[in-house]
């Protein structure tokens, strides 16, 4: 199976993020042909300063291979121009009432992300970003299921207006859990200042957990609920069955455990699963020639891959 996904260089990587997305693009580069890249021109709709972006390419980069990444071609998005002048073609197949309808415009330029045609144009391009790799599946979290679908229409459209099968059109792939939410309740996002990044000194993991949002239950006197909890959440996806049931148990019958415990457990298990990988992390972050080289080789598959097509495109095109 051809798999593709993109990650944009805009911040710190954060658990919604790797468990939404990246956990899932790692266990499939087993057995598949992965095109994982940094969409760093995606970015340019939100960073505007050239050393920041490079800096969080890097930053993304050294968390896919810190976590394992090492079969998947890794590479960043602008190494593969010919993805611009796709998207340019396809932007003549697609309505503007289409994009009219796009949620993800409107909560991004209402969260203060400038207005620009870039944003409003951003699900072409990312369309021509799974198309032009022949993409079967794409790996990401709920939040992008509406630019599959505008890239799945335009596979449509582009095939039947040039009487072409070039295009194969795309499946989006979810996590288990497609929506983690953030320190406040609500989606974790960058957007929302309520993220737990994957790599964080203990300090700062302290005080992220510590002000996770709760209920005002009295756990001396009645059952913390589980449902909608995001310290159980967040355990939940780390732990096994055996020590969810615990952890239930103890919000819903202990009497003597609160909070302030089922907190703790979360920074144990965090800490436990990324400490780590944060100190391979470190090292890679300093090591910029390996991580050119790493980024370099994935761009020279990808752009092969995008030139074949790209041919094949231009010449129903008639260009
Ligand atoms: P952010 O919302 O922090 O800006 P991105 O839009 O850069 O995150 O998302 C990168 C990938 O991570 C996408 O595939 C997205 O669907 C996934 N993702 C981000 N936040 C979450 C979340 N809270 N739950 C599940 N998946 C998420
Ligand atoms: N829009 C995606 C995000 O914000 C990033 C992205 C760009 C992407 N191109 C892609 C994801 C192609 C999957 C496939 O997370």
């Amino acid at each position: 199976m051809i798999v593709v996904s993109g990650i944009q260089p805009s911040g710190r990587l954060h658990l919604g993020n790797y468990f939404g997305a990246i956990e899932k693009q790692i266990a499939l580069q087993e057995g598949n042909e992965c095109y994982y890249f940094i969409a760093n021109y995606h970015a340019l709709t939100s960073v505007k300063d050239g050393q920041k972006l490079r800096d969080f390419t890097y930053e993304i980069a050294a968390t896919y291979l810190a976590l394992g990444l090492d079969k998947a071609n890794l590479f960043k998005q602008s190494d593969v121009p010919e993805v611009t002048e796709l998207a340019w073609i396809l932007s003549n197949l697609v309505n503007i009432g289409v994009m009219n309808r796009n949620h993800a415009f409107k909560e991004k330029s209402e969260k203060g992300i400038s207005s620009s045609v870039g944003l409003y144009t951003y699900p072409v391009l990312m369309s021509a970003d799974i198309l032009i790799y022949g993409a079967e599946i794409v790996p990401v979290g709920e939040d992008q299921i509406q630019h599959i679908e505008i890239a799945r229409d335009l596979c449509d459209s582009f095939n039947r207006e040039y009487k072409t099968d070039i295009f194969t059109k795309p499946e989006y792939s979810l996590a288990l859990m497609s929506k983690i939410p953030g320190i406040d309740g609500q989606k974790m996002s960058k957007s929302y200042n309520n993220t737990i990044p994957i790599f964080t000194e203990p300090k700062e993991l302290k005080k992220l957990i510590s002000s996770i949002v709760t209920t005002s239950v009295d756990y001396t006197k009645e059952p913390m609920p589980v449902n909608k909890d995001t310290i159980f959440t967040l355990y939940a996806l780390m732990a096994n069955p055996k020590e969810r049931q615990e952890l239930k148990i103890n919000y819903e019958q202990n009497r003597e455990f609160g909070y302030g415990h089922a907190k703790e457990l979360l920074i144990q298990r965090i800490s436990d699963i990324f400490g780590p990988v944060k100190r391979d992390y470190d090292q890679l972050l300093k090591d910029k020639g390996k991580l050119d080289s790493v980024l370099k080789k994935g761009a020279n598959a990808a752009r092969q891959k995008a030139q074949e097509t790209m041919t094949k495109v231009k010449e129903v095109c008639g260009l």
